[in-house]
């Protein structure tokens, strides 16, 4: 990502004020100090939405992102970072620069470019041959499933005919060579033969959201095997970090939702009915990355997936990875055997509108589960069910909506709501907390703690951080953002350089680094003596470290044999000598 010159991304950062970039967007008004407005990114009244022109910064109280010039631009134009780069440059008529990596970097966006224009030509052509008498057996095939004429245009469904050479030798007849048309994933080779991917399926085009065709999903038309074929990895296509359907999803005007289901016949199929806002991932199970781009146009999803054990248990997964991303989820399950495809052709918009209305929450939905795995007209059932049911109600932040799951459950059991909240507090029922909720955890108490502290000190003071950097180092960091945040300090320090804040962040490729990054910045980070004060959280943040090992040694104790206990104790005894000797120096 690095390809701009420090000195060249600083002159441009010079010339593309905040505060007028900005402005563009929404209007700002300066009080004590800062700039304010409403957020251009959520729906709000009062303007929560505050710019620094000191230190060249954004941060929204509401929504909690931030960063620098670019990272605004990226965000508002959904662009990336190179992109927006350009864009501020162009505004601001400077001359773009002889790029680092220079040679490198030109020939992936020359190569991206070839594979894009590749599959430009190999969907108009599937398209088209769809919409030909040679494609009358597959256009059928999607006639019979519900799928007209609309829906095949605003997806560009296609048809790979039945032959071996179709799209290579399109590809040949306009100039490729065999090289770069091996190179797009259109054709394989196999035994010194090149054939096409795709033939006799039906062609799904999976555009990403600069609306390039990036590649396809073709479905056989009959029971074979297998079902659907992927383009496989290229340089162009990652199948983990796209989902399907993204591009249309991102043309709607105002986004309430998305709905995430597992198949691209779905997609398709849901839209045809009325449900625009639908994606689907690319063969493969939900990623993080996906979770990413998802929010970049709502905060929250909806789980519609397969009516079968697979779809459940898939489900699961995907409540994890997109709680752990900040989204709102709720969990749609439909009857064995129906998948959202079935489901919308059977009942309409009608049936799945009062679907996403019963839609319970990853709590509820979480509850529910549970309840089935006890019989309630049994004590002992009800038992089980109420410990249970303490710990997902442990997952949740909020008292107030602690109580009212407890509640529910104590109505279910006739247990009473204060039984249910101190079950809650007992030491294991945190044991099943999956990694999402000691992910918000961690993030909740370190966030308030050393490290935010340390970091946003030596961000304001990058020189007095030159004096102790080397006297600590990233494991110090349980949080990820915070981990990177000071290796992108330390890089900087070691390379001679005392980087702005602005330039910091051009520095984070992640955007959930940067948010809390310009958090961090944002704090006032006024204090006497930024060494003493940085040498102070350094001996903090290990006595925290060695708080946690601690922690995990006992969690290990637990369940261990005996002679590991005694290794286990040993080490234990270790750590607290260790820590009491601190609390008396
Ligand atoms: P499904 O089998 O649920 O497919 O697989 P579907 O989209 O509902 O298709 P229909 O209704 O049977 O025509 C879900 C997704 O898993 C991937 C595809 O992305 C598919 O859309 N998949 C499935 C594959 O990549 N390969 C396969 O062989 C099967
Ligand atoms: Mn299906």
């Amino acid at each position: 990502m690095a390809r701009f010159s420090d000195v060249w991304l600083s002159e441009l950062y010079t010339k593309s004020d905040i505060v007028d970039v900005i402005s563009e967007y929404t209007t700002l008004n300066e009080r004590g100090g800062n700039y304010w407005g409403l957020c251009p990114f959520h729906h709000e009244k009062t303007p929560s939405f505050s710019v620094n022109r000191e230190k060249q910064l954004y941060y929204c109280f509401g929504c909690k992102q931030g960063g620098n010039v670019a990272n605004f631009i990226m965000k508002i134009e959904n662009l990336t970072f190179g992109e927006s780069v350009e864009l501020l440059a162009r505004r601001c008529g400077l001359p773009m620069p002889q790029m680092i990596d220079d040679k490198q970097y030109r020939q992936v966006k020359e190569k991206k470019q070839q594979i894009a224009a590749m599959h430009k030509l190999a969907a108009r052509f599937y398209h088209d041959t769809l919409m030909a008498p040679e494609g009358k057996t597959a256009l059928g095939y999607l006639k019979r499933r519900g799928i007209g004429e609309d829906a095949i245009k605003r997806f560009g469904l296609g048809y790979s005919p039945d032959k071996w050479d179709s799209v290579a030798s399109l590809l040949a007849k306009n100039g490729y060579s065999a090289a770069q048309i091996n190179e797009s994933g259109l054709v394989t080779a196999k035994n010194d033969k090149v054939f096409d991917t795709f033939r006799n399926r039906v062609m799904f085009p999976i555009i990403n959201v600069f609306g390039e065709v990036i590649a396809f999903g073709g479905r056989v038309l009959d029971d074979s095997t297998p079902k659907y074929l992927n383009t496989r990895e290229t340089t162009l296509f990652n199948k983990r970090r796209n989902l399907y359907g993204i591009d249309l999803l991102r043309r709607q005007r105002s986004i309430k939702s998305a709905v995430i289901v597992e198949g691209y016949m779905d997609v398709v199929s849901m839209y045809a009915h009325g449900v625009k806002s639908v994606v689907a991932s690319l063969g493969t199970a939900l990623t993080k990355e996906q979770a990413v781009l998802l929010k970049r146009y709502t905060n929250d999803v909806f789980i519609a997936y397969d009516g079968d054990e697979a779809g459940e248990i898939a489900t699961g997964k995907a409540m994890d990875i997109l709680e752990a991303e900040g989204l709102s989820v709720r969990v749609i399950r439909f009857d064995e055997g129906l998948d959202p495809d079935d489901f919308i052709r059977k009942f309409g918009m009608a049936g799945f509108a009062k679907k996403v209305k019963a839609a319970p929450t990853t709590i509820g939905y979480r509850l529910e589960m549970k309840k089935h795995e006890f019989l309630l007209d049994t004590e002992d059932g009800r038992e089980g069910y109420a410990i249970e049911a303490a710990k997902v109600i442990a997952r949740i932040d909020s008292p107030i909506r602690r109580e009212r799951y407890a509640e529910s459950v104590a109505d279910q059991t006739g247990y009473s709501v204060a039984s249910i909240l101190s079950q809650m507090h007992k030491k294991n029922s945190n044991e099943n907390t999956n990694a999402n909720y000691r992910y918000n955890k961690t993030e909740k108490t370190a966030a308030d703690g050393s490290q935010s502290a340390f970091l946003a000190c030596a961000m304001a003071d990058v020189r007095r951080f030159a004096d102790v950097a080397d006297d600590i180092s990233a494991e110090e960091f349980p949080l990820k953002s915070h981990k990177n945040l000071f290796s992108a300090l330390y890089d900087s320090v070691k390379r001679g350089i005392q980087p702005t804040n602005a330039e910091l962040l051009s520095q984070l490729e992640d955007e959930a680094d940067r948010n809390e990054a310009a958090r961090l910045m944002g704090i006032k980070a006024a204090v006497d003596n930024p060494l003493v004060f940085l040498k102070d959280c350094i001996e903090k943040m290990r006595v925290e470290r060695r708080e946690r090992e601690r922690e995990a040694l006992k969690e290990a104790l637990r369940g261990a044999p005996v002679d590991e206990q005694r290794k286990l104790l040993a080490e234990i005894g270790e750590i607290d000598k260790e820590l009491n000797q601190k609390r008396f120096e």
